[in-house]
């Protein structure tokens, strides 16, 4: 899978992808991430990407001549599955939109700043606004490695064992259950006794029950749907 990430902080987005699992995924040649610096398509001397918006009030609006260039320079490349913009007024993220998109060979990731991008942007290339949640980061660039992130591990061969990301929070929509590690006995904190027990079914059973307990108690909208 290839994301292209515009952004016009793209040193933002230098990190999150060199490291861990998605690091792995990008040796394996699984995952590709590029980010393309918007200021490149910038207009005039000072590559102007931003100007005020029409009708007055604060913050600055993202240009849509830059943006229109760039995104259309690379469709003219390659196709894309989706045109994602980062918004929060966008559709909630969640599992379910994760694995939907782990699917998708090629997509490109719009990062907002300012005040937002100008709407004919949108309308006229916008194919998916996405949201991580109810509030409101300094442009999209964290949002959008949020995405990628929990769209990568999904893709098979990135995760070392394949059942992890099955196990996971949401995939059922169930929570996970507890974990542990040795030692067995730390400081008289005792891992349950049937984890030390070896008999598969019933562990199996026992996190299953763990999954119910937790996600009714912390999360009983998981099940009301
Ligand atoms: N840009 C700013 N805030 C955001 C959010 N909550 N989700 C996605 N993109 C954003």
């Amino acid at each position: 899978m290839v994301v292209d990430i515009i952004s016009a902080v793209p040193d933002l987005l230098n990190s999150p992808f060199s490291h861990s699992i998605m690091a792995r995924a990008g040796d394996r040649n699984l995952l590709k991430v590029n980010v393309i610096n918007l200021r490149t398509y910038g207009l005039g001397k000072h590559r102007q990407i931003d100007d005020y918006q029409y009708g007055g009030g604060a913050g600055m609006v993202m240009m849509a001549e830059p943006l229109d260039n760039c995104i259309n320079d690379l469709k003219s490349q390659h196709d894309y599955d989706e045109v994602i913009f980062m918004t929060p007024d966008g559709e909630l993220h969640n599992q379910k939109l994760a694995n939907k998109l782990s699917l998708k060979d090629r997509i490109m990731v719009i990062c907002g700043h300012y005040k937002g991008i100008d709407e004919r942007i949108r309308e006229h290339h916008v194919t998916m606004e996405i949201s991580i949640g109810d509030y409101v980061l300094s442009g999209g660039e964290l949002a959008a490695a949020v995405l990628v992130d929990s769209i990568g591990r999904l893709i098979p061969g990135v995760l070392n064992d394949e059942s992890s990301a099955l196990s996971d929070s949401f995939q059922d929509d169930l929570l996970a259950p507890p974990v542990y590690t040795r030692p067995a006995d730390y400081k008289g904190w005792k891992v349950p006794e049937i984890l030390l027990s070896g008999n598969d079914k019933l562990i199996e059973e026992w996190r299953m029950n763990e999954s119910v307990k937790r996600t009714k108690e912390r999360r009983p909208d998981l099940s009301e749907e």
